[in-house]
């Protein structure tokens, strides 16, 4: 493609470390939508005749069959995904093949062809993150009311709802969206026709190509077109975030299904056995979906240090913008699909989960705050009374509800029989009527609010 200019061909190392066609291989889509923009483009402005444009045209359609039905040849002498249908057009279609390259450069060719497979990769991993949100919401409303421990430190803290905590992770998964959506607007501009750096003397229509391919507009600085890899890092950084999130829910799914919690038993379709302990039962997909953030976040980190030294325009490194984003793009869809699927169909324990909210004297917060309410006592010392009562009821062996009036009348003369109302784990979450509070009242409004948003989108 550069003959020209060279008298010999390249040594067998330099044609295996340049070439990009094992892995832009699934760039083709793109690239073959690009290049129909393009020349659909040229033959409208008068650079390249309407025969040789329909041919190219039909040319790019055939080929895009071919790669249906047979896959993209790997062949390294051609480069990449550009130089392979390019040549392909030229043995399909003859010389008029090399009027598709008129007023373009592979700079600006990959930059738009990169962009659209990010676009529709951010497209694909907002659907999946939809079906994950119906799931948390499915089960949040199904355990509005179901009572478990709440932590933190991962000691037990005070009663929460089942159906709150899962919604906990609804918020973040609602975040991740509009962080990809975000990124989505924000790189909705069109490279094609930046050409190598410096733009083009052909007299082409950037506007016409960019609302071809669903682009908002044209970029507006040709040299920032080719250079730009914001877009890659966007998703990379959205992914990282959203994977980061999906870990902690691996993570509690894990902590959960461990014999001392025993609050989940996983579905057999997401765990494994073991070839040696016939009892086991483990969490391997949770496990990976927390093992591939790491990967994940290694790939936003790679592309990050392959940018940061990079001088205007286009260099050679930047190729290696899509290996890392393909594995993270590979590696969030299995992420999201496992966590949905398990989430989907995994059993909640939530009779032990309701036996330890009541044995950890998680409702030792109410009897505090009974105590400034009813006996008007300053909170700290309030805080005092309780951390006793507590120690009697540990010494006793029984929960803070099931202490005799005796006993907690000689620790406080303040308190009375009523406290007893406010002791049981279903009351504690029932009184947490604050707005986001754990009460199922408030469960099932946040529930309901989700449902509504999702609706009026
Ligand atoms: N395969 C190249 C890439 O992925 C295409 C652009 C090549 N441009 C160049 N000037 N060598 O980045």
């Amino acid at each position: 493609m550069w003959g020209g200019r060279f008298a010999a061909g390249p040594a067998s190392i330099m044609r295996e470390i340049n070439a990009s066609i094992p892995f832009d291989k699934r760039l083709w889509k793109q690239d073959i939508a690009g290049s129909k923009a393009h020349v659909a483009m040229l033959a409208k402005q008068g650079i390249v005749d309407g025969e040789d444009a329909q041919a190219i045209t039909e040319g790019l359609s055939r080929i895009a069959q071919e790669y249906e039905a047979d896959g993209v040849p790997v062949n390294l002498d051609l480069e990449d995904i550009h130089m392979v249908t390019e040549s392909r057009l030229a043995e399909l279609i003859g010389p008029a093949a090399g009027r598709l390259h008129t007023a373009r450069s592979r700079n600006d060719q990959v930059a738009t062809d990169f962009r659209l497979w990010v676009r529709d990769a951010m497209d694909e991993v907002d659907a999946g993150l939809a079906a994950l949100q119906d799931a948390l919401l499915a089960r949040a409303e199904e355990h509005a009311d179901a009572v478990m421990p709440g932590f933190t430190h991962l000691q037990s803290a005070q009663p929460v709802t089942l159906g709150h905590h899962l919604m906990a992770y609804h918020e973040m998964i609602r975040r991740d969206r509009s962080r990809f959506a975000d990124a989505r607007v924000r790189m909705n501009e069109c490279p094609l026709g930046a050409a190598a750096l410096a733009g083009t003397g052909f007299p082409i229509d950037r506007h016409a190509t960019a609302a071809a391919l669903g682009f908002a507009k044209p970029t507006d600085n040709s040299l920032d077109s080719v250079s730009d890899r914001d877009f890659a890092l966007d998703y990379l950084m959205a992914a990282t975030q959203c994977s980061l999130h999906l870990s902690r829910l691996a993570e509690e799914f894990i902590i959960w299904a461990s014999q001392p919690f025993g609050f989940v038993k996983l579905p057999d379709a997401y765990s494994t056995g073991s070839s040696i302990m016939p009892q086991k039962r483990n969490p391997d997909a949770a496990e990976l979906v927390r093992g591939h953030a790491g990967r994940i976040m290694g790939c936003m980190n790679a592309l990050c240090v392959t940018m940061k030294g990079l001088p205007l325009a286009y260099s050679k490194d930047m190729q290696d913008d899509k290996p890392p984003v393909f594995e993270a793009h590979d590696l969030l869809g299995l992420s999201i699909a496992a966590m949905t699927g398990m989430i989907g169909t995994v059993a909640f324990r939530t009779d032990r989960m309701r036996a330890l909210a009541e044995s950890g004297f998680a409702t030792a917060t109410d009897l505090a705050d009974w105590l400034v309410r009813e006996g008007d006592v300053p909170f700290r010392e309030a805080h005092h009374i309780t951390g006793r009562a507590v120690a009697a009821a540990e010494e006793a062996g029984v929960a803070l509800a099931d202490l005799p009036i005796g006993t907690l009348k000689a620790i406080d003369s303040r308190i009375d029989e009523r406290i007893y109302a406010v002791l049981t784990v279903d009351a504690s979450v029932a009184s947490r009527k604050s707005h986001g509070g754990t009460a199922p009242d408030q469960v099932r409004a946040r529930i309901g609010e989700a449902r509504t948003k999702r609706e009026q989108k």
